[in-house]
């Protein structure tokens, strides 16, 4: 099995204006001698900024229009977020599918045109509540998988996929490290049949209250190949032990 580098990519939501900025030095500063991969997703407004205060780390977007440019008013294309300095975007967070009412079709477009364009993708996934108790959870993630998945991937190491149960988001709640593995594992078997080989080098990241005090435990878990970070990516004191802890073993 190939060994996959681990990737910690926080979610800094809107929140961060130019006070924060100290925050982003701070963690760009420790990741230069992590073993752990490590990138912050910014508001737009901040990324050239971030980039300014963060030589040699990775800052992104979090969300992308799928057209190149137009009458789109307070979207973002894929060339404006590399013109300011973004190297990847986040697609298909569950904050967008709910409240901008995003389909997976329409994150499928915006994960193509980002690739395309050469920016990294971190496309989420995941299920509600409901569903989980329902015991259809897997049988959820996986088709809304199919439906926002990029046609092809020619490069997997440029490509995540994070799950994120829409009800462990900001509520300090996360599935038993067993549910993560099972729901990994058909992830990783259903990136395999659509992409072949380069399906190894695909990450698949899990997002939901990741926090400094169980970062070990989920990164223990099979098929676990890094973390979308929400609130705990904010300060580089709850962030950089989370990073650590995805270094251990790595
Ligand atoms: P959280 O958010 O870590 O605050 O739960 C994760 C996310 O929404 O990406």
């Amino acid at each position: 099995m190939m060994k996959r580098v681990r990737l910690v990519a926080g979610n800094w939501k809107m929140n961060g204006t130019s006070r924060e900025l100290a925050e982003v030095t701070a963690i760009s500063i420790a990741a230069e001698t992590a073993r752990a991969e490590a990138a912050l997703c910014v508001p737009a407004t901040l990324i050239e900024r971030a980039v300014r205060a963060s030589p040699g780390f990775r800052i992104g977007g979090q969300d992308v229009h799928s057209a190149a440019s137009g009458a789109h008013t307070g979207c973002i294309s894929a060339a404006m977020l590399l013109d300011a300095g973004a190297e990847l975007t986040i697609v298909g967070h569950s904050e967008r599918r709910e409240a901008q009412g995003e389909t997976s079709a329409e994150v499928k477009a915006k994960a193509e045109a980002a690739l395309a364009a050469g920016l990294d993708v971190i496309l989420c996934v995941g299920e509600s509540d409901e569903v989980r108790v329902a015991g259809r959870a897997v049988e959820e993630v996986t088709s809304q998988l199919s439906a926002s998945l990029p046609a092809a991937v020619s490069e997997g190491r440029r490509f995540s996929v994070a799950y994120e149960p829409i009800w462990a988001i900001g509520t300090g709640k996360v599935p038993s490290t067993a549910d993560i593995a099972e729901m990994h594992s058909a992830l990783r078997r259903q990136l395999a049949s659509a992409y072949g080989e380069e399906a190894e080098k695909i990450r698949i990241l899990y997002g939901g209250s990741v926090k400094p005090s169980n970062a070990s435990e989920i990164f223990s878990t099979p098929d676990v190949d890094g973390a979308l970070v929400g609130g705990a990516s904010l300060k580089a004191s709850d962030f950089l032990p989370i990073l650590e802890a995805a270094s251990d073993g790595h």
